[in-house]
């Protein structure tokens, strides 16, 4: 292209946080996952990716990304596969309209910006990936839908999948070879359930020990428990919560999710060497929400946790105060964690 004019568009997007777990890939290059998974969209005002997409002559001749004002390394497989699905599908629009711009061999500058700390067990790598697809086809102008992009953005990162949604959403494992089945699409909107709340207890804001990929990985070699929690666990807690959140039935909600958050975990443990990645402040958060309950005469609060300490608690609305405020109290006296209120779901997934 003769001119050095600059392209660009920008989007952000949300956290998400499973209810039923993905762990273990069936495919790493294709990323590829052992079981489907369900997942609630967090509020974008409070955990969100914010990323930029430009592409021009004047840039490279590298594509570029820079996180939180740090370039990256995009030089990685997962990276690449996203740049190379992109381009495709805006090179076939090119070929079909020989009047468009020709972008897809342009080098990208890419850059994002998360309101919440990195890597540190809060989703960070499922944002981002989100955000960075959507950017790209938006800058690109692909008329691609959430479930379009979510394969893509799977092979970034595979929880990246249901951030292209807001609710609730599911990321089918699929059974094809090439993964073209392997995608996310909606449960419910958030609408559906708009009383239901999240809360975040930051325990460590520290990069984690062992990441999602390489420990996914160990547990699928080694862990005998995890056969079980793929074929006969996973499926069961899949139909159930599908179930549960098209009915607002949020004791079936909460149960199945504090039942896969401890199944998880488990084939964690179960994994040689073993994973933990539940420290003492969140197993003091376990407690509490079991005494909550107790106290309610019914289940009224979900805990779940992802590859780190952080718990995220899961309640509607009407028992704020009950859950809510008996966490910060009872775990506000013990060392090492800082207590975070965010509305559970988001109205929409990534900006259009
Ligand atoms: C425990 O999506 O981070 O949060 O596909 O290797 O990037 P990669 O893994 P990633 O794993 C998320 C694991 C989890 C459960 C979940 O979000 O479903």
């Amino acid at each position: 292209m003769s001119d050095n004019k600059i392209y660009q568009a920008s989007t952000t997007a949300p956290v998400n946080i499973a209810v039923v777990k993905y762990w273990g890939k069936r495919d790493a290059k294709l990323n590829l996952p052992t079981n489907s998974s369900v997942s609630v969209t967090l509020s974008q005002s409070d955990l969100r990716t914010h990323t930029t997409a430009a592409c021009s002559a004047a840039f490279g001749p590298e594509d570029t990304l820079l996180l939180n004002s740090s370039p990256q390394d995009v030089s990685g497989a997962r990276t690449q596969a996203c740049f190379r699905e992109l381009r495709a599908l805006r090179s076939a629009l090119e070929s079909a309209d020989p009047s468009l711009p020709k972008l897809s061999s342009l080098p990208l500058r890419i850059v994002s910006e998360n309101n919440f700390p990195t890597a540190a067990g809060l989703a960070s790598s499922a944002a981002g990936f989100a955000a960075l697809v959507r950017a790209i086809a938006n800058l690109y102008e692909l008329p691609s839908s959430p479930t379009d992009l979510s394969r893509i953005a799977r092979q970034g990162s595979g929880s990246a999948c249901r951030s292209l949604f807001g609710g609730y959403v599911a990321w089918q494992m699929g059974s094809k070879e090439d993964g073209s089945d392997s995608v996310a699409v909606e449960v419910a909107p958030a609408s559906h359930w708009p009383t239901m709340r999240a809360l975040i207890l930051v325990v460590s804001a520290e990069k984690k020990g062992v990441s999602s990929t390489s420990g996914m990985q160990i547990t699928v070699a080694t862990s005998e428990l995890f056969q079980r929690r793929a074929e006969v666990v996973v499926p069961a807690h899949m139909k159930a919560m599908e179930k549960a959140i098209l009915e607002k039935d949020f004791e079936t909600f909460a149960k199945v999710t504090m039942m896969e958050s401890n199944s998880f975990h488990a084939t964690c443990l179960d994994t040689f060497p073993p994973i933990f990645y539940l420290n003492d402040v969140s197993r003091a958060a376990i407690r509490v929400v079991e005494d909550i309950n107790k106290k309610a005469g019914k289940t009224i609060a979900a805990y779940t946790f992802d590859a780190g300490p952080n718990a995220v608690i899961y309640y509607e609305e009407e028992n704020a105060d009950a859950v809510a405020g008996t966490l910060k109290s009872a775990l506000g006296e013990l060392d090492g964690w800082q207590g975070r209120e965010i509305k559970a779901q988001s109205t929409e997934g990534v900006d259009a």
